[in-house]
């Protein structure tokens, strides 16, 4: 598995994720189509700026145009100042095999070697197994339940954070 940052090219990978109810059904419901293509040029603006981390998960290096879904790392203004968010999304037929675990833990040990993002936050769905497993078995600590804006939405999550110098496992 190699993870590679998102090119305009993308658009297919990020409406068969963000489109998609079941791919959705934890993060408020499907997002329109339309604007999808808008959003991926920006992203892959901001990742060739280096501004965020938006990484394509490429399971195997000899098949480069594969994608198996992405991990994100950017910052994020809460009100009381930034903080540096991670979220994460495997496309269907990839779920179940260890890549989702495998992308959050490159990214993060990234995060750690270079001394950049400080700790990381994550907030999954309450009701999302595989999310939640994700965070506890990767060493973030669950701090508590909120609610958080995604998308415009409000969902009830569970708050974990990770320092990824010191608590990577
Ligand atoms: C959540 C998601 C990223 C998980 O990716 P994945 O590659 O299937 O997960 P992994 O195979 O790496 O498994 C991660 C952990 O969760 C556990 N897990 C996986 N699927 C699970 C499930 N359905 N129920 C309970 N635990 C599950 C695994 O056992 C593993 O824990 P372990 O290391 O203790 O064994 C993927 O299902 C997904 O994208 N879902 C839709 C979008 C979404 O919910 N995004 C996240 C928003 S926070």
């Amino acid at each position: 598995m190699r993870l590679r940052n998102v090119l305009p090219g993308d658009v297919d990978a990020y409406v068969r994720m963000r489109c998609d109810p079941i791919m959705m059904a934890h993060l408020g419901g499907p997002l329109p189509r339309e604007g999808m293509a808008d959003k991926v040029r920006r992203d892959a603006q901001k990742a060739a700026d280096d501004l965020a981390w938006f990484k394509m998960i490429v399971p195997d290096a000899a098949e480069p145009d594969v994608v198996a879904g992405m991990v994100t790392v950017w910052s994020r203004d809460t009100g009381d100042g930034p903080i540096s968010e991670i979220g994460w999304m495997v496309l269907p037929e990839f779920q179940g095999q260890g890549l989702g675990k495998r992308a959050v833990r490159t990214l993060l040990q990234q995060a750690g070697d270079q001394g950049r993002w400080g700790l990381v936050h994550a907030f999954p769905a309450t009701n999302n197994a595989a999310s939640n497993g994700i965070c506890r078995s990767v060493g973030f600590r669950l701090l508590s339940p909120l609610e958080v804006a995604f998308a415009e939405r409000v969902l009830s999550a569970n708050h974990w954070v990770i320092d990824p110098g010191k608590e990577l496992r």
